[in-house]
This record gives structure tokens, C-alpha cells and sequence, in this order.
């Protein structure tokens, strides 16, 4: 286990998967019923963009750095944007330093009755997770597999909740036979869980047998979102990335189909940029 996200914090990745976790829990907090969320890589849970690693790679600078010098961000992204100042708020120059990850972008818009159960294998990022949420009473952080612990996880005793599957892909063919096998049965034992696998694309042949499998695993509502920055033929970079939502939110592709194509525009490197929202499954 060689991945740290420090490295990559705050990258144009980061963004999208963020923004959109954001709009998924707003959905479920439009019920006063309390949810659970739950993280089955949950990283560090917080990121400095002072410390040596994000500096080394400066990812930061064309991801989320680049709504700072926007001229105007789109509604869509405002939720997301406020956050992140939330969790700058120390900072009177208006600089963004901190970055949260997805644990803290979950707590912050948790309410006090709501639960999260966050996976961490790697023991350095786990002992910073556990540090982070500490005193916080709503959190349970697991030093764990994720996909194994998933199975103990689901179905949260609030029926009602989001899993969101977010691995490091350092080997990409044998991270989706994780992904499929684990959210298969998480699915059989919890079919109405909201669940969001996010993915790399490198090149798209590489993808397409992961969005074949729901409809042929008669998982019922599958929506499948993706932010390419770059053509989908090389298997050495980074080209873009998707996130797939089984049981989105009502209209979640409505909301989806405004924020992408800004998205897409603010963080382009150039014509290539470009965006793509599906049902794999159901509507
Ligand atoms: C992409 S990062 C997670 C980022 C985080 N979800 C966020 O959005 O801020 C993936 C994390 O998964 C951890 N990891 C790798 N394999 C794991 C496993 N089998 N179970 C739990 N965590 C794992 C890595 O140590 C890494 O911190």
C-alpha cells in the first residue's frame, strides 16, 4: 500500500468527487429521518496544502484552486465551495490551506443525530482519522479492510444512508473485482442504500465491462457520471474520472446535468474537456 492522498488532495479528482458527495448528502438531509454514511476509504479525513507532499505535486493548483480565481462559481457548486471556506474559516487572508477529505466534508454536514463509520486500513491515515473525529460522539473510525468491513456495516440501523467506495486503484483491473464484489453484497443485503463508487479513467475499454455488470447484476437504478479531461486513450494518465451512484437522490441527474458542464469548463486544461451524465440502469 503505497498511496497517500496527500499527494493528490484538492485535485480536479477531488472536486468532482466532492462536489457531488456534498449534493448527495444535502439530498439525504432533506429528511429530518437521521442517515449513515459510511466510508470505506476514508484517508486522512484532512489535508494541508502547506505540507511537503501536496507541494511536491501541486495537483491542488489546477483542481480546486481554480474556483478560487473563478469569476463567478455556478449555484451547483456553492454548497461544496462554502465548505470548503467552513473549513478555512481560521484563515482571515481567505487563502485555502486546509483541505477536507471526504470524513470531514461528511461530519461538517452531518447533524447530531446522524452517524458515519469511516474504514481506514493504512495505520498512519487511520491514526490521523481517529484524531480528527476524536471527541466527536457521531463518528466511528475503523482501522479495517473496507470492502470486508462493508459487509458487517450494511444495513445501518437507520435504514437509510450512503457508502461511499473510494479506493486508491493501484492496480486498477483487480480494484474494480473488489469494488463489483463488494458492493454486490452489500447491495443484496441492503437494496435501498444509496451507494457512490468513484473510478480513474485511463482509457475507456478499461471501464466499460464495471457499467455492464449492474444491468447484468439486476441492480435496479444505476446513474453513472464522468469529468474527462483529456481523450480516454492512454493508459499512463489520468484522463478523467466517473462516479457511478446506485439509488441516487430524486432528480440527483438533473442537478448533476447542470453542475458537470461547469465543472467541466472551470477545471478544462483545453478543448478536450468534457462530461457525460447516463443511466447504467433504471431512471
Ligand atoms: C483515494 S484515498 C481516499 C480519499 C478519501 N475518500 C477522500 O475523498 O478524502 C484511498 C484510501 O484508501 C486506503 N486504503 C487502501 N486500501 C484499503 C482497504 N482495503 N480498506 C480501507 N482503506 C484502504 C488508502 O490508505 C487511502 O487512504
Amino acid at each position: 500500500m503505497n498511496y497517500r492522498h496527500a499527494f493528490h488532495a484538492g485535485n480536479f479528482a477531488d472536486v468532482f468527487k466532492h462536489a457531488i458527495l456534498v449534493g448527495l448528502i444535502d439530498a439525504l438531509k432533506a429528511k429530518p429521518a437521521p442517515f449513515c454514511y459510511i466510508d470505506t476509504h476514508a484517508g486522512a479525513g484532512k489535508y494541508d496544502f502547506r505540507d511537503e507532499e501536496a507541494r511536491k505535486t501541486g495537483e491542488h493548483v489546477d483542481g480546486v484552486q481554480r474556483l478560487l480565481i473563478a469569476p463567478s462559481l455556478p449555484d451547483a457548486l456553492r454548497p461544496y465551495f462554502d465548505l470548503l471556506r467552513a473549513a478555512n474559516s481560521a484563515d482571515a487572508n481567505g487563502h485555502l490551506n486546509i483541505y477536507p477529505g471526504s470524513p470531514l466534508i461528511a461530519s461538517l454536514l452531518m447533524r447530531p443525530t446522524d452517524r458515519a463509520a469511516l474504514c481506514e486500513l493504512q495505520p498512519d491515515e487511520a491514526a490521523k482519522l481517529k484524531a480528527l473525529f476524536a471527541h466527536d460522539a457521531r463518528i466511528g473510525v475503523h482501522q479495517r479492510d473496507g470492502y470486508v468491513a462493508l459487509e458487517g456495516l450494511v444495513p445501518p440501523k437507520e435504514r437509510r444512508g450512503l457508502v461511499l467506495i473510494d479506493p486508491p486503484f493501484e492496480a486498477q483491473h483487480a480494484e474494480f473485482g473488489l469494488i463489483r464484489n463488494a458492493l454486490e453484497s452489500a447491495y443484496a443485503r441492503w437494496p435501498t442504500g444509496m451507494y457512490a463508487v468513484w473510478y480513474p479513467i485511463k482509457l475507456r475499454r478499461a471501464v466499460l465491462p464495471f457499467y455492464r455488470r449492474f444491468a447484468s447484476k439486476g441492480i435496479k437504478k444505476t446513474l453513472m457520471v464522468e469529468l474527462m479531461l483529456h481523450p480516454d486513450d492512454s493508459p499512463l494518465r489520468l484522463n478523467g474520472c466517473g462516479m457511478v451512484i446506485v439509488n441516487p437522490p430524486w432528480q440527483f441527474d438533473r442537478w448533476l446535468k447542470e453542475l458537470l458542464p461547469e465543472l467541466a469548463h472551470l477545471l478544462a486544461r483545453d478543448a478536450h474537456a468534457s462530461q457525460r451524465v447516463e443511466w447504467l440502469t433504471g431512471e
